[in-house]
């Protein structure tokens, strides 16, 4: 039998399943000799672990929408981590970069620096709400601690509440408000004390089984179950710090009418925090800055990463209201590069980029033009179950056919590799999701291009 702890034996959650028949037959088709020598050696020097290993290929450029790999293969990227917002390699961002390089490379903790606080007061502008305090750390999963550490020290409790399914990064703290098994399950646990785990809102699949006859959500049916239970667990546990979640699971999965309004209303009945994960999903993907914006709910810490150094480099950030800034005698990110003034500079030119470009609002306007492509795909196509979007986060969710939900993971597995072979990248979730996350950069045309080799793919079936 294979051993476990080398192979990826469940992977139908965030990512693709990387040891699937078709994606073996992928990586030995895999033929020119450079990328098999970078693939071996990939095996061969770093460890192995599940989502990363062994790779799909290895990538020589990245520029706008586009990778190309080491044999020539170019591909649109419609997953790229979530932190190609702006595309890859922007030129003013590079620049903007460079000229930091030149004018001050670093400051050592206990310093501040120009780019650090400009991008502190850029991003308490472009939060909602009354969020105004900062602080900073190099990736998404610190940025998450921070915010956990701070719901503590805040409320004097250690308790959280999320969504089983979800992902809020690697670290202990993201595993274990993180409700995926691959990054919590034994041996890995014991995780942090206190995380307690809901079922999500997933409206297509309600967890509470509210789906109407037709298998679609109805929400006067439903009368928000999924909402009314983060009200319950509150309640009953009675000390909870925070609730943490994305405003829009990754799957994706767009929360139903009322739902985070509701759910806020419940936190300021439990004297709880509400965290919101904006780390793939803020500065634009929805087609407002942050997703939340959509929800009329707005949270007393947001989280943001990814893109924000702009598919360049890493940084990420915490935003908490003034009211919480009550941490001053306890260090709750002190990190090596919480003010790196390179880091910063990406991540201020990036938002600068955002806002001159207007690719908020260019998310908004594609996004409605493709979902509406979805859509017409979705009546063409019989083992399309759901389709979902908002702004540049979309889904197409494959199922058996009329009137059988079970997931066809299988079939989402093959047109993933043949979307590949024809130029598009992209990632699936829980198995049977075709998740699409273009950049902020996308065009009309490029939606057109992407959606036929999907269609193609689909009907090749
Ligand atoms: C929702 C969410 N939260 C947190 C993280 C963790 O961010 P990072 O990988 O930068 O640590 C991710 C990364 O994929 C994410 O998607």
């Amino acid at each position: 039998m294979a051993d476990p702890r080398n192979t990826d034996v469940t992977s139908q959650g965030e990512g693709d399943n990387n040891l699937s028949p078709n994606r073996l037959k992928w990586y030995k088709n895999q033929n020119d000799p450079k990328t098999r020598r970078l693939l071996a050696d990939d095996e061969k020097y770093f460890l192995k672990q599940s989502l990363s290993t062994p790779c799909l290929s290895a990538i020589k450029k990245a520029e706008g929408l586009w990778i190309e790999d080491t044999s020539g293969r170019r591909y649109m990227d419609f997953h790229g981590n979530n932190v190609h917002h702006i595309g890859y390699g922007h030129p003013r961002l590079i620049a903007a970069v460079k000229k930091q390089m030149d004018d001050l490379p670093f400051a050592p903790r206990r310093f501040t620096c120009d780019p650090a606080v400009e991008l502190a007061r850029k991003l308490a502008e472009i939060t909602p709400g009354e969020l105004g305090r900062v602080l900073l750390a190099t990736g998404g999963s610190d940025a998450i601690d921070m915010a956990l550490k701070l719901a503590r020290m805040v409320t004097g409790r250690h308790k959280t509440v999320s969504f089983w399914d979800s992902f809020h990064g690697a670290g202990f703290g993201g595993s274990s408000v993180g409700g995926e098994e691959l990054f919590r399950g034994q041996p890995l646990g014991p995780m942090l004390p206190g995380a307690e785990h809901v079922a999500p809102f997933a409206c297509y699949r309600c967890p509470y089984g509210h789906q109407g006859r037709d298998g679609k959500a109805n929400y006067e049916l439903c009368d928000l179950a999924c909402a009314n239970m983060v009200r319950y667990v509150l309640e009953k546990e009675g000390d909870v710090s925070a609730v943490i979640a994305e405003p829009v699971r990754a799957v994706p999965y767009i929360p139903p009418p009322g739902f985070w309004q509701s759910v806020r209303r419940a936190c300021n009945d439990a004297g709880a925090l509400l965290i919101f994960d904006e780390i793939p999903n803020g500065l634009g993907k929805t087609g407002r800055m942050f997703s939340c914006e959509h929800f009329d709910a707005v949270p007393d810490i947001l989280v943001c990463g990814k893109a924000l150094g702009g598919g360049l480099l890493p940084i990420a950030a915490m935003i908490a209201h003034p009211d919480l800034n009550q941490a001053g005698l306890k260090s709750i990110g002190h990190y090596t590069h919480e003010k790196n003034p390179v880091t910063c500079r990406a991540a201020l030119t990036t938002i600068e980029i955002i806002e001159s470009e207007n690719l908020v609002d260019n998310a908004a306007t594609v996004g409605a033009y493709a979902l509406d492509r979805l859509k017409d795909m979705e009546q063409r196509h019989d083992i399309i179950g759901d389709v979902r979007g908002l702004g540049l986060v979309m889904g197409i969710e494959l199922v058996m056919g009329p009137g059988d939900k079970t997931p066809n993971i299988d079939t989402a597995d093959r047109i993933l590799y043949r979307c590949l072979e024809n130029g598009l990248s992209f990632k699936n979730s829980m198995g049977n999701v075709l998740t699409l996350y273009p950049p902020l950069i996308t065009t009309k045309s490029d939606i057109d291009h992407a959606f036929s080799i999907i269609d193609q793919a689909i009907s090749a079936e």
